[in-house]
């Protein structure tokens, strides 16, 4: 590989956790054992991704479903309960889990993240979506899905309301004393008292401050806005990008905003989601691959098309290009990439829902061990990532395979951790503990 210096951060690698695989038809291979909701499995997935030292077990999470929904999203386990539950049986990976500020109240995110974070010794992660499918809304007693732009200012509010709950309280403010009678050091509890636009919230919250200060946050959206709500509050921000070239410009450009509100670009994480497809020579993983695009269902992949373009495109000539289509309220950062990408390649509509189908608009690569390794490389030394989100086709041979075969060749090139930094998500990504907004105003006054 290439001679530039290395970095001298390992890269950080996240695990994409969908019971039935990232790729749509990946739970039809004859290896694959599935199950959003099949207990043994996750947990022995979790213990291939401990022992394999990645940073975090990453759960996206949606609030719709139905018959034609992607296989790993059609019924799965609420990944806060997911996450406590492997929360007992692993000890220092992270474990992030989505949670949406559309369809949440501030006060109950920041009592189970919290709790969470508690429960897991430091390992909590929560990645703040703002819900791009409308038809969430049937599912809330509301009426209408807020258009896009709304959604982030709600957002920002939402977040600024959680990272002041997770401050109500001093670190260390349980003393119990028995002499004194305090069970709780005096003044060491506080209340919020906010009142925005979108949020009345008086505080305090009833769980005490995170161990880690506040449980690492993550943002997955890169529209503008998406980014400017990353580049002012997020730890991480998970993203879909299909070249280096445009990953480069969106991890360093996001990168470039962050220091533009003063904080240290080094403290915001980039993680585009990668699709590995690895066989033991180029010419099987070019196999499986075709296996894989091979058992795509038409009408669900132009499901899913439709559903990233934010327009129904079933009407249209699949042979034909893909038509001007006005901007999408939903997800408007893939819509546009997907169009970037069929314009570039001249594209037919339905070799672009192929290419969706398979991994949802990420990157997918596919190749022996090497050549896996080598991509993920490439990117990490051009600065276009700080590491992946690692979304296997299927489970759990492929991410085995991953872990037993890429993640050596990985470590031989010292790009890859060889074992935990801290008990911590925080310590580990080597991003600060957040102060007490509160105790700091206080010493200050
Ligand atoms: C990489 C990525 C992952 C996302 N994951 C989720 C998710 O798990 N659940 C969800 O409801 N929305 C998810 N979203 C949607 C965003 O939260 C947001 O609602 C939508 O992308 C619109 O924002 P954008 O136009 O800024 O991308 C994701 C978006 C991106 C880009």
């Amino acid at each position: 590989m290439s001679k530039q210096p290395m970095r001298p951060v390992p890269m950080r690698l996240g695990l994409f956790l969908q019971g039935a695989g990232h790729h749509v038809a990946g739970w039809r291979h004859p290896e694959a054992e599935s199950g959003g909701e099949n207990l043994p499995l996750l947990r022995r997935i979790a213990a291939t991704a401990e022992a394999g030292k990645f940073d975090l077990l990453f759960l996206a999470d949606g609030l719709t479903t139905g018959a034609d929904a992607h296989p790993s999203t059609i019924a799965r386990i609420e990944p806060l309960v997911l996450l406590s539950a492997l929360a007992m049986v692993t000890r220092q990976i992270g474990l992030a889990a989505t949670a949406s500020t559309t369809y949440s109240e501030p006060f109950h995110v920041a009592r189970v993240f919290a709790s969470l974070d508690h429960v897991s010794g430091g390992r909590a992660a929560w990645n703040a979506v703002t819900t791009s499918y409308a038809r969430s809304a049937a599912n809330f007693s509301r009426g209408e899905h807020p258009a896009h732009d709304e959604r982030y200012a709600i957002a920002e509010e939402f977040l600024q309301v959680v990272r002041g709950l997770w401050d109500s309280f001093d670190d260390g403010a349980i003393i119990q004393d028995k002499a004194s009678g305090h069970f709780i050091r005096p003044g060491a509890l506080r209340t919020l008292d906010h009142a925005g636009r979108y949020f009345s919230v008086k505080g305090p919250l009833n769980v005490s401050r995170p161990p880690q200060g506040h449980p690492v946050v993550i943002q997955a959206g890169s529209s503008a806005p998406g980014q400017r709500l990353a580049a002012r509050t997020a730890d991480m921000v998970f993203t879909a990008q299909q070249t280096l070239e445009e990953g480069r410009a969106f991890t360093q450009g996001l990168k470039q905003q962050a220091r533009a509100f003063g904080r240290d670009p080094d403290h915001l994480l980039v993680l585009p989601g990668v699709c590995p497809v690895i066989g033991g020579t180029e010419a099987e993983a070019r196999a499986l691959y075709a296996e894989l695009q091979g058992g795509i269902d038409p009408a669900a992949a132009i499901r899913l098309l439709s559903d990233r373009l934010g327009h129904d495109i079933s009407g249209f000539d699949l042979d034909g290009p893909l038509p001007d289509l006005p901007e999408s309220d939903q997800l408007q950062s893939r819509a546009r990439l997907l169009t970037d990408l069929a314009r570039t390649q001249n594209l037919t509509l339905r070799e672009l829902y192929y290419l969706v189908a398979g991994a949802r608009g990420h990157r997918i690569v596919w190749g022996r061990p090497e050549q896996i390794a080598d991509a993920l490389e490439s990117w990490f030394r051009a600065g276009a990532a700080d590491g992946f989100n690692i979304m296997p086709p299927f489970f759990p041979t492929q991410f085995e395979r991953f872990v037993e075969d890429v993640l050596p060749i990985l470590r031989r090139r010292g790009l890859a951790r060889t074992d935990y930094d801290g008990p911590t998500l925080r310590e580990n990504l080597g991003l600060p503990r957040p102060a007490n907004a509160f105790s700091r105003q206080a010493a200050a006054e």
